[in-house]
């Protein structure tokens, strides 16, 4: 399975979802059965590293992103077979750009029984809880995401 994660800027959120996804993949003993990647709808922050608090929070809590920032392309969404946005404004612009991805693009919380259809703040304006709080959600979303995706594509 490919999945791509996609946020504005792409270094604040689906960076973070990227990793603590790869994270919790692992600890479940699934990642070699996955392809994750990471966007974001803009090209604002093209090939800089994520943010400074998201870095010093992932690590915080033993995660680490090397990922840098890039914008979603055509080839992304030939090649991925789930995109998974943070917010309906990340949905509303891919779908304008890809009308075609429709069927493979999801809000990220759209498998989660316990955040479904929750929206994943933008933090970038916001302060160091903002930024703690998207941490703690993504790793909840991610972790149930990587159950759900295991039982449906891995047994
Ligand atoms: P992200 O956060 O979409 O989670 O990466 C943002 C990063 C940068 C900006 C907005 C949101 N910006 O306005 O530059």
């Amino acid at each position: 399975m490919n999945l791509l994660f996609v946020c504005l800027g792409n270094i604040c959120r689906s960076p973070l979802a990227e990793s603590l996804f790869k994270f919790n993949l692992e600890k479940k003993g699934k990642l070699a059965f996955f392809k994750i990647d990471s966007c974001g709808t803009s090209n604002w922050h093209q090939g800089e590293k994520a943010d400074h608090r998201t870095l010093k929070n992932a690590k915080e809590n033993g995660v680490y992103i090397t990922h840098l920032a890039k914008q979603i392309t055509q080839n992304d969404v030939n090649q991925f077979d789930y995109l998974f946005v943070m917010d309906n404004e990340n949905y509303k612009n891919v779908l304008q750009m890809f009308p075609e991805s429709e069927k493979k693009l999801f809000l990220l919380t759209h498998f989660s029984k316990i955040k479904h259809n929750q929206i994943i703040p933008d933090p970038y304006f916001g302060t160091e809880n903002d930024f703690q709080d998207v941490l703690n959600l993504l790793n909840i979303v991610t972790n149930e995401l990587a159950d759900f995706l295991i039982e449906k594509h891995c047994n």
